[in-house]
């Protein structure tokens, strides 16, 4: 310690004599450990629930860590485990999602449970650890594929069709939501002509990332009794 200070002083320069010294520190007395995340990339399905998991190697009891899952590209705070400063930062959409296990820690092994997963998720999720000095992280990225169908096409009479006081028919409307990734629109009638040409398909996507579909046509009087409204994705 003598001959370092004796250094730093002819150094004269604070700084670099207190990051060398620091780093001397670490080296020397820190718990000293890396993490690991197997899987670099996690394939999910929306809605399912996956397990981000790393561990500390060599396997060190992680249950008085500072542990820290966040979303670089988003700059969302994930999970917070331990003793961390910024405890209420916590993004609000993972607050009810995630869950860590506290039984695997003590095992080294850092699993966090993420419920009901989302097209936003999507992205690269980095695992800090903290342990007094020492600091490591690690990274995994997690794909969001499959799909989803939330609610059944229903139909609605959206109006009748008139040219001047002459009705010639009516406009029939078909309506679903919560479809990942855009559905094809088929209009069928009861011979299995396709209708296409006759509907205007609306399509939107909202904030979820996930489509909601409208599409109507028009029926022409004496045209058909059956209209068959297909989504598929
Ligand atoms: C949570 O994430 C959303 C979407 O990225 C963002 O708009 C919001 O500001 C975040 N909230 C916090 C508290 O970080
Ligand atoms: C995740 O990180 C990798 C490597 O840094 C990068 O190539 C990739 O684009 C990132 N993924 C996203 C969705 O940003």
């Amino acid at each position: 310690i003598k001959s370092t200070s004796y250094v730093c002083l002819k150094l004269l320069s604070f700084s670099i004599c207190y990051i060398w010294l620091y780093s001397i520190v670490i080296h020397l007395f820190a718990v000293k450990f890396k993490v690991s995340c197997p899987d670099q990339t996690l394939k999910a399905r929306l809605g399912e629930d996956i397990t981000l998991q790393c561990h500390l190697e060599p396997p060190t009891d992680a249950t008085d860590m500072v542990i820290k899952w966040t979303k670089p590209e988003s700059n969302e705070v994930v999970y917070l485990y331990g003793n961390t400063k910024n405890e209420h930062s916590q993004n609000r959409t993972y607050i009810e999602r995630t869950e860590l296990l506290k039984e695997d820690l003590a095992k080294g092994i850092i699993s966090l449970i993420l419920k009901n997963v989302r097209l936003a998720d999507m992205g690269n999720f980095t695992c800090e650890v903290e342990k007094e000095l020492w600091y490591e992280d690690s990274k995994l990225e997690v794909t969001v594929g499959g799909k989803l169908a939330y609610s059944e096409p229903h139909f609605e009479l959206d109006g009748y069709e008139f040219s001047g006081r002459f009705y010639y028919g009516i406009r029939l409307l078909c309506k679903s939501e919560g479809w990942y990734p855009q559905p094809e629109i088929h209009w069928t009638n009861e011979n299995g002509e396709n209708l296409i040409s006759l509907s205007k398909p609306k399509i939107v996507k909202n904030l979820d990332g996930v489509f909601a579909v409208e599409t109507d046509i028009k029926v022409m009087k004496g045209s058909g009794n059956t209209f068959t409204c297909d989504l598929n994705n």
